[in-house]
């Protein structure tokens, strides 16, 4: 896992568009289509500003490109601002020009949800895959809507929002009663397959689940840290969200120090 720790807030965003951005273009070159993962949340959004930024400016070309969302909220009206399909379309979708037909968000609405979850997993297999999984992390560590315990070999699937998650969420509803208690995520085995995986996160309230993420054990307790088992995994924070890291240092040595050509 490579850990980079910026200076400001702002930098996380601009690392990790350029780093989608370089995988987009190379994918391109190799005559693809980059499939995104993509993440909802406040900690991913400046990414998407600093793509938008690169949009429409010429210097990134989302013709083609496709989108998977990580998660859903059973039972919200697509028409809720909340909704994920609602935010992804307003932050991800619109600024990034990507074509609707080639954004996928889980059905939370479906009849049959483990149907809809086993048709969401064949969707991203027929689109060959995720190329670059960018995530948020969850105060209590969780990924997607993957809470605590959640299996680590789980794949895309019903799930219940743990009460902390439900109150952290809270900020985007009326009252904390309307936050849906259901969801659907994609499962950690499902992340896990994402060829390259990007985990962004400021602020000192992410601190301790960064730490237990990258430094603590593979466990269930802390889902993000399954990412420890990734071959292509980065996790991007400031200064603050590094604060309970032991090997600081460590990293940032590696960092100035890389292999030529592993930049
Ligand atoms: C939600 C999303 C996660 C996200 C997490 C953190 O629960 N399902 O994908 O990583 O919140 O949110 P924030 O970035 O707003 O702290």
């Amino acid at each position: 896992m490579q850990v980079v720790i910026v200076e400001q807030p702002g930098d996380v965003a601009s690392f990790a568009a350029s780093r989608i951005s370089d995988v987009v273009a190379r994918v391109a070159a190799s005559g693809k289509r980059a499939v995104l993962g993509v993440a909802t949340g406040s900690s991913p959004l400046g990414t998407y500003r600093a793509l938008a930024e690169l949009v429409s400016r010429g210097h990134l070309d989302t013709t083609g490109v496709s989108a998977f969302a990580l998660d859903e909220y059973v039972g919200l009206d697509y028409a809720h601002p909340e909704s994920y399909h609602s935010v992804v379309t307003r932050t991800v979708t619109e600024p990034l020009a990507l074509d609707p037909r080639r954004v996928h968000v889980p059905d939370g609405l479906a009849d049959d949800l483990p149907a809809a979850c086993s048709r969401y997993e064949e969707q991203i297999r027929a689109a060959g895959g995720i190329d670059v999984q960018l995530l948020g992390i969850g105060a209590n560590g969780h990924i997607g809507f993957n809470e605590p315990t959640s299996s680590l070999n789980s794949r895309t699937r019903l799930k219940t929002l743990a009460k902390r998650t439900r109150d952290d969420n809270a900020r985007f509803f009326d009252s904390p009663d309307q936050v849906p208690i259901h969801c659907l995520t994609q499962g950690l085995a499902t992340i896990l397959d994402a060829r390259q995986a990007l985990l962004v996160a400021q602020g000192v309230g992410k601190a301790e689940a960064i730490a237990a993420a990258v430094e603590g054990p593979v466990s269930a307790m802390c889902p993000a840290s399954v990412l420890q088992l990734h071959s292509h995994a980065t996790v991007v924070v400031d200064e603050a969200a590094a604060s309970r890291l032991r090997l600081r240092d460590y990293y940032s040595y590696v960092l100035t120090n890389l292999p030529s050509g592993d930049r």
